[in-house]
């Protein structure tokens, strides 16, 4: 059985990842940093469903945590052959004027710091027995340029190129790297959004409904199994059409 890293899986998109990837017969590392109920409940869910999983408490952000935290999972599971990018800390809004340095930093953290960390822990053992497959987490608002949001918007451009990047690099050892944009997909942290702010989203999708997590995840799944084997360096969006050129 082959072993999943899933970033951020206690909640949210990443724990809808976590339960596709089991589903598909992937053992799955469920990370997160914070919510331990909410991990053992991705956990529990699994295992209900007759799937494998275990949960690894490390910032993915820090790294001698990753370096830490990837080893313990080979040793539980097996080595890491996927990592799914998905872990995001807290995305405030603000005007151009008020943004730090350090409100970009905050972001690329999560979208560039994390996913190359965690590759570079790995690679000597993918380039060795050419294997591994990575598939990040971005969004629709690189190509919608949403105002007041420059340090996440910048941030998950960076994921896209470095997407592209790895792609090419890691191509002649049988390493894909994609990436999956989602659109705005309600989950435990937009509890607070309107129906108001919901039926504005919705209004713009061609589809004329919200997405689900589950089909975020389904493309997460896609993209991880041998039916992609020929796919790398891409962004497939999962908006309901909502960026069509
Ligand atoms: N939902 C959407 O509408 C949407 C749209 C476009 C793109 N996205 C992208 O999809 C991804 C998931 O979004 P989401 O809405 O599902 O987020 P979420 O519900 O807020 O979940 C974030 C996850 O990241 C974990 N996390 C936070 N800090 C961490 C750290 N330092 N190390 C490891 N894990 C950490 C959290 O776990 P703990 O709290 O336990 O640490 C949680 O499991 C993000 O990359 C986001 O940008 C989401």
């Amino acid at each position: 059985m082959k072993t999943a890293l899933v970033t951020g899986a206690s909640r949210g998109l990443g724990a809808a990842m976590a339960k596709a990837l089991a589903a598909a017969g992937w053992a799955v590392a469920v990370n997160y940093a914070h919510d331990d109920a909410g991990a053992a409940r991705v956990v529990d869910d699994i295992a209900m469903l007759g799937g494998k999983a275990a949960s690894f408490k490390f910032d993915v952000t820090d790294k001698a945590s990753v370096r830490h935290g990837i080893a313990t999972i080979a040793h539980e599971l097996a080595p890491v052959e996927l990592i799914v990018n998905n872990a995001t800390g807290p995305q405030p809004m603000m005007p151009i004027e008020d943004q730090s340095w350090d409100d970009h930093l905050d972001q690329l953290r999560f979208f560039v710091k994390a996913p190359l960390l965690l590759l570079q822990t790995v690679l000597p053992d993918w380039k060795t027995r050419k294997v591994g497959r990575v598939i990040n987490i971005g969004s629709e608002v690189v190509d919608i340029g949403n105002p007041d949001f420059g340090h996440y918007v910048a941030a998950k451009a960076a994921m896209v190129g470095l997407t592209r990047s790895w792609a090419r690099e890691l191509g002649p050892y049988g390493i894909n790297v994609n990436l999956v944009a989602p659109g705005f997909v309600p989950v435990e942290r937009h509890a607070t959004a309107t129906a108001d702010d919901i039926e504005d989203y919705r209004r713009d999708v061609p589809l004329a409904r919200m997405g689900v997590p589950e089909e975020i995840a389904a493309t997460v799944g896609f993209l991880a199994s041998p039916q992609a084997d020929f796919i790398t360096g891409q962004t497939i969006a999962v908006n309901g059409g909502r960026t069509l050129a």
